[in-house]
């Protein structure tokens, strides 16, 4: 038995205890396309890279804590192409004096031939009673090499507390690193000790010499703090994505516990000035937090987000299952009309299987084209869970389908099409072609689709991803 009082785990033990678990309960709620663990906890995405056509794609994982505080690890999986994953040992498990509590979020960098791995490693200490916010922390930088993104070389310590600036609170973490005009850039969520959320960037000078050369933020306080962020240049337009935490409730907007979006962004890296702009949030359902983004072999910027958001006062049924949360779709970024849009892979596409009639349909596992849109209706899921459209406004209602999730509301300009994902216990709904998302998790087995709503429908019922070769429900 694992001792729970919180501290580190190396892979033989790992293995030891994980064969004592794998209870990898067959319940209905599991998804069918979409990476979730196999028991346990999973949230951010991390790590994500492509490298000989094969795309890698790590996460926080706790299989051992179906509520996420023990163990913290990064799982990993791989695909070629979005539909057949392989599913690999942990890649990188809190087994150092420096993550002993948590081997938190990071990223990937392609550097001739070897991926370099930044994350976060979470130490909490424990000799007295502490705040964790000003005092009691350490955040390490850790980085690691892998061949090929499956091996590792040793840990080495980065930065520490002592080298964020003096005025930060001992949240600073989640190190994204990324490009510009050939020097390397390291960006990093904070909250400083006035609780004032921001990005801080470093640049490499050579050999991990990593110096601060800005800190990101907008002038009135727009969140305590900043996870997550991810410097993303889509289109020639840069913006910055994080999740400012803690951001109040105004209309329609920010309605869930912590937010996620981006600013657009000016950043002159030539002298260090920047003109940060309006924040967008990037989804407007329950259950979208930490999605980080990566450039694939194509060029284009995939983005991969948590399909689960902390610190929620609603659930996800986890005094039942054994397991809770997924990873949302992939998303390739565009930029156009002024907008970041989110647009589903291609890839996907191959898990349709043939279009069949939508009227009453009772499975779940569908991808669902609703063109030309005519005025106002309704669209039901399940005979609760039910997507209203008004004028000029969007309403997710879950009814009591959503263990503690009631509704969530979008605003648009116009209305023209609806591209919503249907999994056992998930829906995406892409609207206007990516323009805006709604993402949220339900938990209602009686489906049943009724389209009450002027417009053009087609529907595919969708295959299941593969793990391992198997197919995954
Ligand atoms: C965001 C986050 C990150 C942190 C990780 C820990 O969901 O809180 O800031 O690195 O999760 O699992």
């Amino acid at each position: 038995m694992l001792d729970m009082r919180y501290q580190g785990i190396d892979l033989k033990t790992y293995k030891r205890e994980k064969k004592t678990l794998n209870k990898m309960v067959d319940d209905k709620y599991r998804q069918s396309f979409h990476i979730m663990p196999d028991v346990g906890w999973l949230n951010d995405p991390n790590g994500l890279h492509e490298i000989n056509g094969v795309k890698h794609i790590y996460f926080q994982y706790a299989p051992f804590d179906v509520n996420g505080k023990y163990y913290k690890m990064w799982g990993h999986v791989s695909t070629k192409d979005y539909i057949n994953y392989d599913w690999h040992e942990p890649f990188i498990l809190n087994d150092y004096v420096r993550d002993l509590h948590g081997a938190y979020s990071g990223s990937a960098y392609l550097n001739n031939g070897k991926v370099e791995f930044y994350y976060t490693g979470n130490v909490k200490k424990m000799d007295k009673d502490y705040d964790y916010i000003n005092k009691g922390r350490e955040q390490n930088v850790i980085k690691i090499v892998s061949n090929d993104s499956f091996d590792t070389t040793h840990k080495q310590l980065i930065m520490d507390n002592n080298d964020y600036p003096s005025d930060m609170s001992c949240h600073v973490r989640d190190p994204k690193i990324f490009n510009v005009n050939d020097k390397r850039y390291m960006i990093l969520g904070a909250r400083d000790v006035n609780s004032k959320g921001m990005a801080l960037l470093y640049v490499d000078n050579g050999n991990d010499d990593w110096q601060l050369v800005n800190r990101i933020t907008t002038d009135e306080i727009f969140g305590y703090m900043w996870e997550c962020p991810d410097f993303v240049t889509v289109d020639g337009h840069q913006i910055i994505i994080c999740c400012p935490q803690g951001i109040q409730t105004q209309g329609y907007h920010y309605q869930n516990v912590h937010s996620c979006g981006y600013f657009d962004i000016n950043y002159d890296f030539n002298n260090h000035n920047y003109d940060i702009k309006d924040f967008h949030e990037l989804d407007y359902g329950f259950d979208f937090y930490a999605p980080q983004t990566f450039i694939n072999e194509e060029g284009d910027n995939i983005l991969i987000g948590w399909l689960g958001i902390p610190e929620a006062d609603y659930h996800n049924l986890e005094n039942t299952l054994e397991w809770q949360h997924c990873l949302t779709i992939p998303r390739k970024l565009e930029y156009k009309n002024d907008k970041l849009y989110q647009v589903p892979v291609k890839e996907l596409e191959n898990l349709r299987k043939e279009n069949v009639d939508y009227h009453n349909y009772n499975q779940a596992s569908y991808e669902l084209l609703i063109n030309n849109i005519n005025g106002n209706g309704v669209i039901n899921f399940t005979n609760e869970v039910k997507l209203i459209i008004e004028n000029n406004l969007i309403t997710l209602d879950l009814g009591t389908k959503g263990d503690g999730r009631d509704k969530r509301y979008l605003e648009v300009e116009n209305l023209d099409s609806l591209r919503i994902y249907v999994d056992n216990s998930s829906l995406e709904i892409f609207v206007n072609g990516g323009e805006y998302v709604m993402t949220s998790r339900f938990f209602d087995l009686e489906y049943n689709l009724n389209i009450n709503l002027d417009s053009e429908v087609v529907l595919y019922p969708l295959n299941s991803i593969t793990i391992n070769n198997k197919e995954v429900l």
